[in-house]
Formats: C-alpha cells, structure tokens, sequence
C-alpha cells in the first residue's frame, strides 16, 4: 500500500504521542463522571481504539453508524442513520470521537441530534479537522491535528473503503482516485 502514498502527513508516533495528549486532557475534563464515549463509525474505529486506552476512568463506549460520502469524494450534504446507538443519551455527558471533520454536516447533525434527545453535555474529539472544508460553523473542542484541503487516508480514513487500516495518515496518489 505504501507505493500508493505519496506523502506521509502525520506518522505512527506523532499520532500516538497526540492520542496520548487527548487521553490525559479527555481523563482531566471527565474524571467521575462517566461519559458516554460515542465512535461515528466507520472512520473513528481506529482512532477510538487507541484513545479510549488512554483515558483514564470510567466510560461507556457506543457507536453509531452514519453515512454522507458513500464511495465518493464529495459530500452530499446529506446524513443517513445506517446504526443508531445502544444506548440512551439523555442526563449522559457524551464525547463524540471523529477521525476528521470535513464540511462539518455529520457532526452538525449529530450534535442537534443528542441536544434533541436530551444529553446533559455535548463534546467532539476529532483526531483531524479540516477547516477549509466547512460548510457549517463548526469548532470542535478537541482537535489532533488540522489538515490541508487534500485527500488524506489513513489510520481510519478511507478512499473506497481502503486505507483505512494504515497506522499513518498519508495522501493519496492522484491516479489511485482518477484511474
Ligand atoms: C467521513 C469521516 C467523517 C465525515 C467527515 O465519514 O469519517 O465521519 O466523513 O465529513 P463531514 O465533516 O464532511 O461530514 P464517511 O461518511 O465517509 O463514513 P466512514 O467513516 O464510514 O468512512
Ligand atoms: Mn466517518
Ligand atoms: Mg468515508
């Protein structure tokens, strides 16, 4: 797979040394109070595995299965519910954990979405925030790392479901997606 990348952006240690990061500030923000840790799948599995280790009291972890890409590379604006939590979020602090936000429109979503069913509290950890993709306000409280406007796969993120299972975040070759 590696000859198909043609540049790491962020590799293996730089993003364990910042998942590290996150879990001691996620653990000081949340110590005792037992959130209710949401993965929007399948993107945030990989970054959700390495986290949670990193967190340092107790939580629940759900996740929910949404969808705004398919295959393709350009959002369609449109969210669809394709796995709904286990789990009731109302009086729950959740932190909902993304592998990147790109226009905003999936989290958007499902932040008014757990307001609506009455969650105490509403936070986003996203390992990459790609801000010049927005097309909604949207700041997350935690932020790995921010990306350029390019096609980044890796370590959760995908290009036709690929890619997802490398350590590092790369870009991708221009004629792996234009063949
Ligand atoms: C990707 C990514 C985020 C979302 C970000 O997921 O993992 O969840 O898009 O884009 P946005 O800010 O423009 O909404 P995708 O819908 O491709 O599903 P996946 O996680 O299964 O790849
Ligand atoms: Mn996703
Ligand atoms: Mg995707």
């Amino acid at each position: 797979m590696r000859d198909e990348i043609k540049e790491v952006l962020i590799s293996e240690e730089e993003i364990q040394e910042k998942v590290k990061e996150l879990g001691k500030a996620i653990t000081e923000e949340y110590d005792g109070r037992f959130p209710l840790v949401v993965g929007v799948l399948k993107g945030a599995m990989p970054f959700m595995g390495d986290l949670t280790k990193r967190i340092d009291t107790h939580l629940e972890m759900d996740f929910m299965d949404v969808s705004s890409y398919g295959a393709g590379m350009v959002s369609s604006g449109e969210v669809k519910i394709l796995k709904d939590l286990d789990t009731s979020v109302e009086g729950r602090d959740v932190l909902i954990l993304e592998d990147i936000i790109d226009s905003g429109l999936t989290l958007s979503y499902l932040i008014k979405l757990f307001h609506y069913r009455k969650a105490k509290s509403v936070k986003v950890v996203t390992l990459l925030d790609k801000p010049d993709g927005r097309k909604v306000d949207l700041v997350p409280d935690m932020a790995g790392f921010t990306v350029p406007d390019a096609f980044v796969v890796g370590y959760g993120l995908d290009y036709a479901e690929r890619y997802r299972n490398l350590p590092y975040i790369g870009v991708l070759k221009p004629e792996i997606y234009e063949s």
